[in-house]
């Protein structure tokens, strides 16, 4: 097992090390999903239940500026935009906005678990190839960086 640096690392080593705990802890497959669907077979057929599983690549590079900010905008604000009027949004939640790098860390969770790796029912048409989801996902579950952050 690996060492987490950062909090979101640390959180998802201990929700596998408690979904091991929970079986016999006989093989160390942390793909293991009971209950779920996984037909997904992109990234060796990994399907993670939550954020909080799904694990920062050590080698990502993706950032808000290269990549999240123009995933938001080319997918998502064209509902989710908080200059639309109400009668514009298709029924996307009024105050649920996806513009800035804050909004979208806010709502990281419920962002991945509609639009991110296995999921898919955001945006409702259109939707982005599989391989741009898996991408949202890895940026998400790095914890959303920015370039500077990266840098650091
Ligand atoms: C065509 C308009 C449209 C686009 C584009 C769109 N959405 Fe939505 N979104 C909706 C509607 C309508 C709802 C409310 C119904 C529902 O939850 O399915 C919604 C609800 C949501 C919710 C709320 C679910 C919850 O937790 O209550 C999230 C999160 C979300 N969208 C994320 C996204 C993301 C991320 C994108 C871009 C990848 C996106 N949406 C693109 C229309 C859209």
């Amino acid at each position: 097992m690996r060492c987490g640096v950062d909090v979101r690392r640390a959180l998802a080593v201990l929700v596998l090390a408690c979904a091991c705990d929970a079986g016999d802890g006989a093989s160390d497959d942390e793909s293991e999903s009971s209950g779920s669907e996984s037909s997904g077979s992109e990234s060796g057929g990994e399907v993670w239940m939550t954020l909080a599983e799904r694990p920062c690549p050590e080698e990502s590079m993706l950032s808000w500026e290269s990549f999240g900010g123009p995933y938001v905008r080319s997918y998502c604000s064209s509902c989710h935009g908080s200059a639309l009027p109400a009668d514009m949004r298709q029924n996307a939640p009024l105050g649920l906005d996806f513009e800035t790098i804050e909004q979208v860390r806010m709502h990281a969770d419920r962002i991945w678990m509609r639009a991110a790796d296995q999921n898919a029912t955001m945006p409702p048409v259109g939707a982005p190839a599989q391989d741009e989801r898996t991408l949202l996902g890895e940026w998400l579950a790095c914890g959303a960086p920015t370039d500077a952050e990266l840098g650091e």
